[in-house]
């Protein structure tokens, strides 16, 4: 088992506009430690600034080496990574909100996700085929209501097989971690 890593910046001072590790963060963790062999080194990108200086110092104080990218989802990755990414992850704005409550590059970024909580996910799917590797790994944070079978569904099309990998309760929230590959 891994450590819980250093956090205690998160969410307070300059980094008070930053989500705040929470249970569906600490369900991920527990999903990417099952598959940690799989997992070499990674980069990030967020749409909030903030956001992404919070990773810097989190990286720092965990003792990892992390430039982040400040942009929309992962554009500007492509076609530069194309077919390149071994592990690909995103805990997404998830919860249902009104549609104009999406797009914002602060706080609300972090929950914000529009009609059955999948504005902002929906947005990716599309991208992902072509970012992953031959071996790529997907994991996906979802909620009940972002009907997560559904989203196993849709993204046969792309031409990838999905699985949820791990479910919890936490509180009012039914949290699950979908894994995916190229099938
Ligand atoms: C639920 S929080 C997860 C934060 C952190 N990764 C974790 O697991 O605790 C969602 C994160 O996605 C970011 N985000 C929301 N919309 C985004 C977008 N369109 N492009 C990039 N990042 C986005 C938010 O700013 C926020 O940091």
């Amino acid at each position: 088992m891994f450590s819980t890593p250093i956090s205690s910046h998160v969410g307070r001072g300059e980094f008070t506009d930053v989500y705040d590790p929470a249970e569906d963060t600490f369900l991920l963790m527990d999903a990417l430690e099952r598959d940690v062999n799989e997992i070499k080194k990674l980069c990030c990108t967020d749409i909030n600034p903030l956001a992404a200086a919070c990773s810097v110092e989190s990286a720092r104080s965990n003792g990892v080496n992390l430039q982040p990218i400040i942009t929309d989802l992962v554009t500007g990755l492509l076609p530069r990574l194309q077919n390149q990414v071994d592990v690909l992850i995103f805990n997404p704005p998830y919860v249902v909100t009104p549609s104009e409550e999406v797009g914002s590059h602060g706080i609300e970024a972090s929950w914000a996700g529009g009609e059955r909580g999948r504005e902002v996910m929906d947005r990716l799917f599309p991208q992902i085929s072509a970012l992953l590797s031959s071996q790529g790994l997907f994991y996906l944070v979802a909620v009940q209501d972002n009907n997560p079978e559904e989203i196993i569904q849709s993204l046969k099309s792309s031409s990838l097989k999905g699985t949820v990998l791990i479910s919890r309760q936490a509180g009012r929230e039914h949290l699950s971690v979908l894994k995916f590959w190229k099938a």
